[in-house]
């Protein structure tokens, strides 16, 4: 077998774009906030796999209220960096979500087809309110009407990875975000 030194580093360098102690002080920021707005209530964190994956379970525990969780997942099929027409949307979802606060747990919202698609398909289950939560703003041109309520940070025009994002599957492990470094 190789050694682990010898393999190709699956990992190009990744230049730091916001480190973890600012990601981790913003998001206890959300958790405070949403804490404040749903008092008395009890939402459900609909988490949109699998970008959601790092941040829902930090933004939860930054949550102090009676909550419940479900996922459901938005396969864009985008290869690499390129933005791709064909968003597929599946859900195994167990609570009834007719009558409830939902709050839509996102990594990334660019343009937000996704995310817009996803609220119309959980609408249609009748829930009381849906409001979207979304570490990263990335606002594009092309964008529909759909405006997150809850935002960690604005990014410009650039691709980012770590702490729940991917470039084609990898980095989501990086307790970080981060831009894939091309000239290194
Ligand atoms: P939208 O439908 O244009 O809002 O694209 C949102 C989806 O594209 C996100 O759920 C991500 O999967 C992906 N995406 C957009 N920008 C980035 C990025 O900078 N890094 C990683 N994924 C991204
Ligand atoms: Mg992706």
């Amino acid at each position: 077998m190789t050694p682990v030194s010898q393999r190709r580093q699956p990992y190009k360098p990744i230049d730091v774009l916001i480190d973890e102690v600012k990601i981790q002080r913003r998001v206890v920021e959300l958790g405070i906030q949403i804490t404040r707005d749903y008092a008395g209530r009890e939402p459900v964190l609909v988490g949109v796999l699998k970008g959601c994956l790092v941040f829902m379970s930090d933004l939860i525990r930054h949550i102090n209220l009676p909550l419940e969780v479900e996922f459901i997942s938005a396969a864009s099929y985008r290869k690499g960096t390129k933005p791709d027409k064909n968003i597929e949307i599946a859900d195994a979802m167990t609570i009834d979500l007719k009558g409830r606060d939902l709050l839509v747990v996102e990594g990334i919202v660019e343009t937000g087809r996704t995310v817009d698609r996803i609220v119309k398909r959980l609408k249609e289950l009748e829930p009381a309110s849906v409001e979207i939560v979304t570490l990263l703003d990335k606002p594009s041109a092309h964008r529909p009407a759909i405006e997150p309520k809850y935002k960690g940070f604005k990014l410009g025009n650039e691709f980012v990875v770590g702490y729940g994002l991917d470039n084609t599957q990898k980095y989501r492990n990086l307790p970080y975000l981060g831009r894939v470094s091309e000239s290194r």
